[in-house]
């Protein structure tokens, strides 16, 4: 093979609070290796970002932010949630403000059922399933506020935003993912009851048949879906839905992975230049933080799901597979799932077996 010079993959690694901070330190190694088997150099900027930085000078993230992490490939997010901040005050001074200032319109949640873990409903073996979230607006618009405050008469209002343009582009998204699995689009909305999610069909639907054809779409109302998780999980392929029933619906699905750390995500932005955060579904943490405990499963797959996105496909799988094979031992597995390992114990048992398989 020609030699040729080589790739360096640039990460912005966030740690975040509790237990964000305790997996990515767990999970960055083992994406580093992964792509290192791969002849690519990995260059990690660590950055500071988070309640602890809010809380000594203000801000969770600095002023020139955005071009900090335009910077680089990808971002590696672990969770945050300060203990001493105001839970409103962690999400929209650095999760919210990334996915909609780097317009991540598409925020990515794969279900799979692992081998090794016992399931939670029965049916449920062979569950592969992906969830694409409208990652903007819908229910996180930030439109709304407080009118009375303190008094009887006081209001609160929230405003759902549901644009064509974010419908459209997470729609096209979710249509190519569906098309590149083989698989049936179920789109997930409330068009009985709101219009917002009636334009989600009406746009859904036209460009289904405009641009994807072959594809078989169809509409399933929140509610009765949230029943075909727990009944039905291998009757499903992509599932699109908006930016709130996508949150909700994520984090029902995951105990069908194994819980919370066995859940991934990345948000991402296919049309533009932007580069996607990777982190797992779950939050902060706040009952284990601390504790060595966390499960680093869903931040070690979020970090597969940022190496296949950025072209390294073999490293991604080598990875999922080490994940595969880890949880089949007891030194692969934490409390949350059956198991008694730590955090870093679970982390190392990934990385022996990650090593079998870059090998093969
Ligand atoms: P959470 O996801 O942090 O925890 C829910 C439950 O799942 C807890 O019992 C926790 O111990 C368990 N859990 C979560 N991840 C685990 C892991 N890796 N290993 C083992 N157990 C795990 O949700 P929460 O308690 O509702 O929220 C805590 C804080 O996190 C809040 O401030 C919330 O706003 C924030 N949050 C952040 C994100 C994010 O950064 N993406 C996501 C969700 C919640
Ligand atoms: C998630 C989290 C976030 C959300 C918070 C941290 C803004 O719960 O990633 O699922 O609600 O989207
Ligand atoms: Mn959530």
């Amino acid at each position: 093979m020609a030699a040729s010079a080589t790739r360096t993959l640039r990460i912005a690694a966030i740690r975040g609070d509790g237990i964000g901070i305790e997996v990515v330190e767990a999970a960055l190694p083992l994406l580093v290796d992964a792509a290192r088997a791969e002849g690519v150099e990995v260059a990690v900027t660590d950055l500071d970002w988070g309640g602890d930085r809010l809380l000594r000078t203000g801000q969770a993230m600095p002023d020139d932010a955005l071009d900090v992490v335009r910077a680089h490939d990808a971002i590696f997010l672990g969770a945050v949630g300060h203990a001493d901040l105001p839970p409103d005050v962690s999400v929209w001074s650095l999760t919210l403000r990334l996915r909609k200032e780097l317009s991540l319109s598409a925020n990515v949640r794969p279900i799979r059922v692992w081998p090794g873990l016992a399931p939670v409903v029965s049916g449920a073996e062979g569950a592969d399933f992906v969830f694409v979230r409208e990652n903007t607006e819908g229910e996180y618009s930030g439109v709304g506020g407080r009118v009375h405050a303190g008094q009887p008469d006081e209001i609160a209002t929230d405003v759902a935003v549901h644009s064509r343009r974010a419908i459209e582009r997470v729609a096209r998204y979710a249509f190519a993912l569906a098309r590149a699995r083989g698989d049936v689009l179920t789109l997930a909305t409330k068009s009985n009851v709101m219009k917002g999610y009636q334009l989600w069909d009406e746009r859904v639907l036209a460009i289904g048949r405009a641009e994807f054809p072959d594809v078989t779409v169809e509409t399933n109302f929140v509610d009765a879906l949230g029943a075909r998780l727990v009944n039905r999980p291998t009757s499903l392929g992509v599932v699109l839905a908006g930016n709130m029933f996508g949150d909700i619906l994520s984090d029902v699905a995951a105990p069908l992975a194994g819980g919370l750390g066995m859940a991934p995500s990345g948000s991402v932005a296919p049309e533009l230049d932007a580069p996607g955060v990777y982190e797992p579904v779950h939050g902060s943490a706040p009952d284990i933080a601390g504790r060595g405990i966390a499960n680093p499963m869903a931040a070690i797959l979020s970090g597969a799901m940022l190496l296949r996105d950025n072209g390294l496909a073999r490293a991604a799988d080598c990875l999922e597979s080490a994940v595969g094979v880890a949880l089949q031992q007891e030194e692969g597995r934490t409390p949350d799932v059956g198991g008694r390992s730590t955090t870093t114990a679970v982390a190392d048992a990934v990385g022996v077996a990650l090593r079998a398989e870059l090998a093969l």
